[in-house]
């Protein structure tokens, strides 16, 4: 029998690709996501990918009755990968109670539920942003968790902290947090990817979109800042080497190797990239140019970040393995599907 592993938030960006990798090593996932950043042709994705559908139920992880009612029909659920969340930064600043709301009510609704339905095991989609603008690089787990820079980064963190308060207090419960640097890139079939709605807050789908026409111009915010360059630098990781981090974490806790019962891994490449030097990759990798201009600051960015992954490199046997040009090449892969799909609805 395969062993059933809840994947909230499984239609979206991380999700999806977990969901395959967790196929694909054998697993049963099953997928709770309301749609709300997402859409539900990324079943069709998962599907072709790997000949499997899911268990897939519409819930808003909101509602406890819900998502009770779904406990009380799959039962045998071993562990819960929560991505479902809210996660645009500069959106959690205009709007904070729905940040707040949605990611913690979700959290805890999950939490209250496990041990009713004898689920022990939670991996959950934490941040580089609990670091805030760290004083040494690169970044260990045991470098400070400082001041978040919006709601949403007071969200991981508080979730972060109330995970670790349950496990504490409810014996048998075990938890690991996983620290994302920037997730880039697509599956290689690029029949699931990133899929922004609207204008692009995040930095690769606003260089493909630019790269393929659809944005004028790609805005560099901040030329000024003190590394090489002058623009802002990040440890930029590829979403399936990320996604399959996910499977060696629950395999872990379900085979008791865990050390503690909550533990946290930073998931990054360990290289720090510039914006700069993403545009340049990206057209080594595809051949195709990105027009830019440089605009002013963002604000809320942090200069510089980027990760020691060597804890979970050792400890979870792990490694980011893709090369930033494959990813970057897998990015534009997926662009260009999403214009074929385009093209053809246009034509219908
Ligand atoms: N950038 C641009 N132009 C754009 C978009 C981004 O210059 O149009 C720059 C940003 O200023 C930043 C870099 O590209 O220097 C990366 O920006 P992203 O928005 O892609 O990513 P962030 O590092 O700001 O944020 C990401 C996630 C958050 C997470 C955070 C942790 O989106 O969810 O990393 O640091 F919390």
């Amino acid at each position: 029998m395969k062993r059933k592993i809840l994947v909230t938030g499984g239609t979206g960006y991380i999700g999806s690709h977990t969901v395959v990798e967790l196929i694909e090593a054998g697993f049963e996932p099953l997928i709770i996501d309301n749609l709300s950043n997402s859409n539900i042709g990324v079943l069709d994705g998962i599907r072709k990918i790997t000949g499997v559908s899911p268990v897939y139920e519409n819930i808003d992880l909101k509602d406890y009755a819900s998502l009770n009612k779904f406990f009380q029909k799959n039962q045998g659920i071993e562990a819960i990968i929560n991505f479902a969340a809210s996660k645009a930064v500069g959106e959690s600043v205009k709007l904070p109670l729905l940040y707040y709301r949605n990611n913690i009510t979700s959290l805890l609704n999950l939490l209250e539920l496990m041990p009713k339905y004898d689920i022990n095991n939670i991996v959950f989609s934490s941040s580089c942003t609990v670091y805030g603008q760290p004083d040494t690089l690169p970044v260990t787990e045991q470098s400070p968790i400082k001041p978040a820079t919006s709601p949403y980064g007071y969200t991981k963190q508080m979730c972060e902290t109330i995970i670790s308060d349950t496990v504490r207090a409810c014996h048998g419960m075990k938890a690991i947090l996983l620290r994302y640097f920037n997730p880039i890139g697509a599956h290689p079939s690029a029949e699931i990817g990133e899929l922004p709605n609207g204008v692009p807050n995040n930095l690769l789908p606003y260089v493909t979109q630019t790269a393929m026409g659809i944005r004028e111009k790609l805005r560099i915010f901040g030329n000024d800042y003190n590394t090489p360059d002058g623009t802002c630098i990040r440890d930029y990781i590829n979403v399936v080497d990320l996604a399959k981090a996910h499977v060696v974490a629950v395999s872990r806790m379900l085979d008791k190797k865990n050390r503690k019962p909550v533990e946290v891994f930073n998931l990054g490449t360990g290289n720090g990239v510039s914006v700069l030097e993403i545009v340049s990759a990206f057209k080594a990798a595809t051949g195709v140019d990105v027009p830019y201009e440089f605009a002013p600051r963002r604000e809320g960015d942090i200069e510089k970040v980027w990760a020691d992954a060597s804890y979970a490199n050792k400890e979870l046997g792990w490694k980011a393995e893709a090369s930033l040009e494959d990813t970057l090449a897998s990015c534009w892969k997926w662009e260009m599907k999403l214009k074929e799909a385009h093209d053809k609805e246009q034509n219908a």
